[in-house]
């Protein structure tokens, strides 16, 4: 191994190896009592914006061991489209938020100091009564809105995947906004965002299970081109992708 690789390999273990005695010794940015960071991103203004339902009367609920038991990472898919029902089923459960106050998040998953540095986006393939797109899912309306619906999208998809787009009807791209939590935290947020993005994961996987369908997560992808698709990159970049779709 060339050595600076064995120096990268030193230096990337030491975030998610952490002294929290050291926090201590700082002033974060809080502390100071700097401007907090915005806590949900909102759609582009004029963008197209979606209403999605709270109740899905004709999801049929399957116990949390059989999802468990069920769960495998799935990468080929059945082509057949997702309804509207079932797409905003697997947000609900992923990426909702259930309550707020200033500087602090309650969502389905945990969030280190409730200080919810992640995002939820969707590209939908093939999903019934929505046309193919990008959207971001604004967390605390519990909408979506447009970003993209051009006609390339899909084939840009799936090189930002590295071609593991795999025909899925569905993609979830969760991305970190690091600063909400950095804030807080400092130097030591980096380990706590990339769980916080494992949790959100974690709840589409077993989400997916109910539906009969099965998702893989995905970190193999090209961290450049899927930040170029959401128009994000510097203060907010792809954590996390998960292709899904029907057994
Ligand atoms: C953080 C993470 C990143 C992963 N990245 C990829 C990936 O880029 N491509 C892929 O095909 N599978 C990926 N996987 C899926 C793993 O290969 C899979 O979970 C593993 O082989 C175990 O299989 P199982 O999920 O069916 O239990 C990833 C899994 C995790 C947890």
């Amino acid at each position: 191994m060339e050595d600076y690789v064995k120096n990268e390999i030193k230096n990337n273990r030491r975030a998610i190896k952490e002294d929290w005695r050291e926090l201590r010794s700082i002033k974060t940015d809080r502390q100071l009592n700097l401007e907090r960071p915005e806590m949900f991103k909102q759609g582009k203004p004029g963008s197209m914006l979606i209403e999605l339902k709270k109740e899905f009367p004709n999801i049929k609920q399957k116990t949390l061991s059989e999802c468990i038991k069920s769960r495998r990472s799935l990468r080929s898919y059945k082509d057949q489209s997702l309804t509207f029902e079932e797409l905003t089923y697997l947000l609900w459960e992923t990426s909702r938020v259930d309550a707020y106050r200033p500087g602090v998040t309650f969502r389905t998953i945990p969030t280190a100091g409730a200080t919810n540095s992640m995002e939820t986006y969707v590209f939908l393939n093939k999903v019934e009564g929505i046309k193919q797109g990008l959207y971001l899912y604004v967390q605390d309306k519990h909408q979506l809105s447009l970003i993209d619906d051009s006609k390339d999208l899909k084939e840009r998809v799936d090189e930002a995947l590295y071609g593991q787009l795999r025909g899925a009807p569905v993609v979830f791209f969760f991305t970190a906004t690091p600063y909400r939590t950095e804030y807080k935290y400092a130097h030591l947020s980096h380990k706590m965002i990339a769980i916080e993005a494992g949790h959100a994961g974690q709840n589409l996987s077993l989400a997916a299970e109910v539906i009969d369908c099965g998702a893989v997560a995905l970190c193999a992808y090209v961290q450049e081109y899927c930040d170029r698709l959401l128009g994000i990159g510097e203060e907010e970049f792809v954590t996390y992708a998960i292709t899904l779709g029907k057994r």
